[in-house]
């Protein structure tokens, strides 16, 4: 009898074995045990499954067609080989969330944070007590998941050597790509298939600041669009203590797999249960637009950790800067050139004040400019408490008060982070002090210690170190060569804004060429998926004559007008010299634009040709419409349905004058007034590298 049921029981094992088999061959999804969770509207699916190894996969579909093929998951933890493999479930737990939350500054004034939540919990067959759980969660607009590692007792204090998430992505999608350097993200596109990825990223990129990373990867958030016009983005949300996930190119399958960047022994990260790692996020829209107005990767992130943030303010802001890189002035006292004098601080105040705008940065103000940028040794050199000799801070402060102008205080680290944490709570205590309520890092080069990379998990923690010891001192930080955002403003609202981008400067310096027309029409919809972008807009003088005739602004200036409302940021430059604005009429527009919205509506818009945003001011109800194209002149009808009914607005329209293109006449605006209603639509043109912006303003019913 007894054996009779053990052979029966082998029977069940043999036919169980054969099953796991035949549904391993089978197409998709592969494994034994599949769990699918649906998005809330069901179009979405993010689904589970264990391999006949054990080893756990997941694949993304849309309205149930397969957009990431069954893909592996996995950790390398160091010493405990085959952590990912030989894992049973032991539980899941399914939960939903529907939400609304306010944001106290931002592109909307309330966001919508609606999923369904599925935990895998598994522990590891051969190695007993050990434990990971798969966190999915699926959105409308996205879906994503984490790899949590609880506590327990067979893991402490651990290293990682590798993340295993692979991403096979259907078809071979068209993508929107920079190359995954460790140290900058300040990179032209490239538009390729995916498979064309690999041609292109060393040759097109001799200017990598990390020159050891793997040339075949790319940074996040990386775009792509189907042929059926499906768009997907893949980035990550809720980066801490972890180092940052570019995207390698999978050797064998048209897809990709995490590539986290390293540090110099070759390992990734150290880490301690419990732990989660930041939200692996893929967004999918069936419209370019759709990505602008997702909420997946704010809302991925915790909620608010510093309450009343009523200190930090979205602002317009000109700087002591451009004319640095313009070459007219310079950062250091030695050059005989100073930019940040007390004298010239003062002009540029009573400038900023006589037209509305509320800050001003100046670089340039601290001692330590004369061994910066190219020195091996920048420790210990960087002082952020002392000015030069001939800039009067607490003068220029008081000066910039009575006048309404704060200033936005600047901290270059040139990459020496050691040196400014030392100084943090001083610095950050000197500016509450004066009542300064942000500052502009930077982190110009190479980092120091040798070995670790902006985009690393040293660095990772050193940037939200310094955004939690601002915070205390209730300063919002503006971060150059930052970390890409993950959406951790939303828990950190004092983490305002970034340069993570190929920004305007390129233009005053760069000698692989200017930025070309299409670069803003590519980067809403790819790092600026991330979050906020100081591009720093607002060229007037776009030939750069008489400092840089070699360089150029490929734009009209009616498509630098519209960057304030194409780009996000709560803080938006006014970057050109005063003496360029003096007298221009469409300067207008850089007066009365806002910074902070209730809403944000993508009108139209298709990656690397045209964007069209509309954004509804937050106090005023105004609205505030923008439009770039490429190098290809069009005309675009622009639909004022978006405006609420019945009401009427007053609108100033600054268009490209009739020839008006980036390589010919690109300084004449047209400027029109007249009314608007939501049952309107005009029909605009755009010469090459041109744009337009429209300011609607209520009028009195
Ligand atoms: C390099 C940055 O690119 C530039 O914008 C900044 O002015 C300098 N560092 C000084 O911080
Ligand atoms: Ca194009």
């Amino acid at each position: 009898m007894e054996k009779k049921v053990r052979r029966n029981a082998r029977l069940a094992w043999v036919l169980s074995l054969l099953l796991v088999a035949l549904l391993a061959a089978c197409d998709r999804p592969q494994g034994v045990v599949a769990h699918a969770l649906k998005s809330p509207n069901g179009n979405l699916e993010v689904g589970f499954a264990l391999s006949v190894g054990g080893e756990p996969r997941y694949w993304v579909k849309f309205c149930d067609t397969m957009v990431i093929d069954t893909s592996t998951l996995g950790l390398d933890v160091q010493g405990h080989k085959g952590f990912f493999s030989n894992l049973e479930i032991e539980d899941v737990k399914v939960d939903s969330l529907d939400e609304t939350w306010d944001l106290p500054w931002g592109e909307r004034a309330r966001l919508r944070n609606h999923y369904r939540e599925q935990t895998i919990k598994l522990a590891g067959t051969n190695h007993r007590g050990r434990k990971l759980h798969l966190i999915f969660r699926a959105y409308d607009d996205g879906v994503a998941f984490r790899y949590h590692i609880p506590a327990q007792d067979s893991l402490e204090d651990f290293q990682l050597a590798d993340e295993n998430t692979a991403f096979d992505v259907v078809g071979d999608p068209l993508c929107w790509w920079i190359p995954g350097d460790w140290d900058s993200y300040e990179h032209l596109f490239n538009t390729t298939r995916v498979s064309g990825i690999r041609a292109l990223s060393k040759a097109r990129h001799p200017n990598l600041v990390c020159s050891t990373i793997p040339y075949n990867a790319v940074a996040t958030p990386l775009t792509m669009r189907q042929p059926d016009g499906l768009h997907l983005s893949i980035h990550e949300a809720a980066l801490m203590d972890y180092p940052e996930m570019t995207l390698a190119l999978d050797p064998i399958k048209n897809g990709f797999v995490s590539e986290l960047v390293g540090r110099k022994d070759s390992l990734k990260a150290d880490l301690r249960p419990p732990f989660s790692t930041p939200w692996r996020t893929i967004q999918v829209a069936r419209k370019a637009g759709d990505l602008i107005e997702s909420g997946l990767v704010l809302n991925l992130n915790a909620p608010n950790k510093l309450g009343d943030v009523s200190w930090i303010r979205p602002t317009k802001y000109m700087g002591i800067w451009w004319e640095m890189h313009l070459g007219k002035a310079s950062w250091d006292l030695a050059s005989g050139k100073h930019g940040a004098t007390t004298a010239n601080a003062r002009k540029y105040i009573d400038f900023a004040a006589a037209n509305g705008i509320k800050s001003l940065l100046i670089e340039g103000w601290n001692t330590g400019w004369e061994r910066w940028m190219g020195f091996p040794d920048r420790e210990g050199i960087f002082d952020f408490v002392t000015p030069y000799p001939d800039y009067d801070l607490a003068e220029v402060v008081r000066y910039g008060r009575e006048k309404g102008v704060e200033l936005i205080m600047h901290h270059e680290t040139s990459a020496a982070p050691r040196t400014y944490e030392q100084q943090l709570d001083t610095a950050y205590k000197l500016m509450q002090k004066l009542g300064i309520h942000s500052a502009k890092t930077g982190y110009v080069g190479p980092i120091l210690p040798e070995g670790e990379h902006h985009g690393g998990q040293w660095m990772v923690r050193h940037y939200q170190k310094t955004v939690e010891a601002a915070a205390a001192h209730q300063v919002a930080l503006d971060i150059h060569e930052p970390i890409k955002d993950t959406g951790l403003r939303r828990t950190w609202p004092n983490f305002i804004s970034r340069e993570g981008l190929r920004g305007q400067e390129f233009n005053a310096w760069s000698s692989d060429g200017c930025n070309p027309p299409e670069h803003l029409t590519i980067v809403p919809f790819t790092c600026g998926l991330a979050g906020p972008l100081d591009y720093t807009p607002g060229i007037f003088n776009l030939s750069l004559k008489p400092f840089k005739p070699d360089n150029q602004v490929k734009t009209t200036l009616a498509h630098q007008l519209a960057l304030y409302v194409v780009i996000y940021s709560p803080v938006q430059m006014a970057a050109d010299l005063p003496e360029h604005y003096a007298g221009k009429p469409a300067f207008e527009f850089i007066r009365q634009v806002g910074v902070d919205w209730d809403e944000t509506k993508v009108l139209m818009g298709e990656i690397g040709d045209f964007v069209v945003i509309a954004r509804k001011e937050r106090g005023t109800g105004n609205w505030f419409v923008g439009g770039v194209t490429d190098e290809i002149a069009r005309d675009l009808v622009v639909d004022f349905a978006f405006l609420p009914h019945g009401e009427r607005f007053e609108a100033s329209i600054y268009r490209d004058a009739e020839d008006a293109a980036w390589d010919r006449n690109p300084t004449e605006v047209a400027i029109e007034r007249t009314t608007v209603q939501a049952s309107d639509r005009i029909k605009l043109h755009l010469g090459g590298g041109g744009g337009f912006a429209v300011a609607l303003v209520k009028t009195a019913q």
